[in-house]
């Protein structure tokens, strides 16, 4: 018998035929508002789940007894109580590697949209301003030959350094908990102590994921320590940045700008100060929104998901000692 999985999201077609092929497949939109009696049906026998964007709390977990793998399609995997998993026995997948380079390419946009302030004269241009040769009211600053500030080099900080370092000749800093032998060697990346690195660098470019160590780690002190001309990025998770912290930041022109593709609350609010601030780029949360990206990740998280359900695979495993806790 095939084993029976749920689908929480949307992929293409070719991979929903992909899955129907080797498992018993239901398709919902999502597990808010399904009432107990039938998310009791629907979770009694299933043994794996994929999708994306929706906290798989103990509740539902009480409620499916044979789940043995949830497969998410993203990287991040901060929506999941980890250890809750580990103990139940539960494998947690997620997809590192496809997203890297789309991801750091928008990190990379962010900069540039914010240090040329490309979305506000847009803007200018579009409501008929550009009336004669820019001035310096327009003005941005350079990108190129500045000093690159990377919290976290992981794999997107490696990404986002290989860029700054080989296309932009920046001097690339990076904060992390170990050493990262490659870009020291390829890119001459120096590691610093946060404060050290926020007091020198141009740009602060965060790609850390969210923990408890990493929520709020940028707040009202540390930008303080930011130079007024630096800028700010993120392209991690929107709670690692004290977001009203950032906001008087802004206003009181204490850093230059920022340029956000993720918020504490997500969508970010329409009445969010960060949306009329004219110093901030915001972005929707795309860092890996590609037509190809997008599609690479819903087909490792399929391979992932297929592949420890027959196996108990641990590539991409986040939780490899789940399979000693495993009945
Ligand atoms: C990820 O994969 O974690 C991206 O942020 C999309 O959620």
């Amino acid at each position: 018998m095939l084993p029976k999985i749920i689908l929480y999201d949307e992929i293409p077609a070719d991979l929903l035929e992909r899955l129907e092929q080797h498992t018993d497949v239901t398709v919902i939109d999502t597990f808010k508002g399904i009432p107990d009696t039938e998310l009791h049906a629907l979770l009694s026998a299933t043994e794996g789940m994929i999708g994306v964007g929706e906290t798989i709390g103990p509740k539902i977990l009480d409620l499916a007894p044979r789940l043995r793998v949830l497969s998410t399609i993203s990287v991040g995997y901060d929506y999941f109580d980890v250890p809750e998993l580990t103990g139940r026995g539960i494998q947690l997948m997620h997809t590192p590697n496809v997203l890297t380079d789309t991801t750091a390419d928008m990190i990379f946009m962010l900069m540039l949209c914010a240090a040329r302030r490309a979305t506000e004269v847009h803007e200018n241009v579009r409501q008929g301003k550009w009336r004669e040769a820019v001035g310096a009211e327009w003005f941005g600053s350079d990108v190129h030959g500045k000093k690159l500030g990377i919290l976290g080099m992981g794999r997107i900080g490696l990404a986002v350094a290989k860029r700054g370092y080989g296309g932009f000749n920046m001097e690339i800093l990076y904060y992390g908990r170990s050493v990262n032998e490659q870009a020291e060697k390829d890119f001459q990346a120096k590691r610093l102590p946060l404060d050290q690195l926020l007091a020198e660098a141009d740009f602060v470019c965060v790609t850390l994921p969210l923990t408890d160590s990493t929520k709020k780690l940028i707040s009202s002190r540390e930008l303080g320590l930011m130079k007024p001309t630096a800028f700010l990025i993120n392209g991690g998770r929107g709670p690692i940045i004290d977001e009203a912290a950032l906001i008087e930041a802004l206003q009181k022109r204490v850093i230059s700008g920022a340029g956000l593709d993720v918020y504490e609350k997500e969508p970010v609010p329409a009445d969010s100060p960060l949306l009329s601030l004219p110093n901030v780029v915001t972005l929707p949360h795309i860092g890996s929104a590609t037509h190809e990206t997008r599609y690479a990740m819903a087909k490792c998280a399929v391979d992932n998901l297929l592949a420890a359900l027959a196996s108990q695979s641990l590539v991409n495993c986040v939780n490899p000692e789940a399979l000693q806790h495993a009945s």
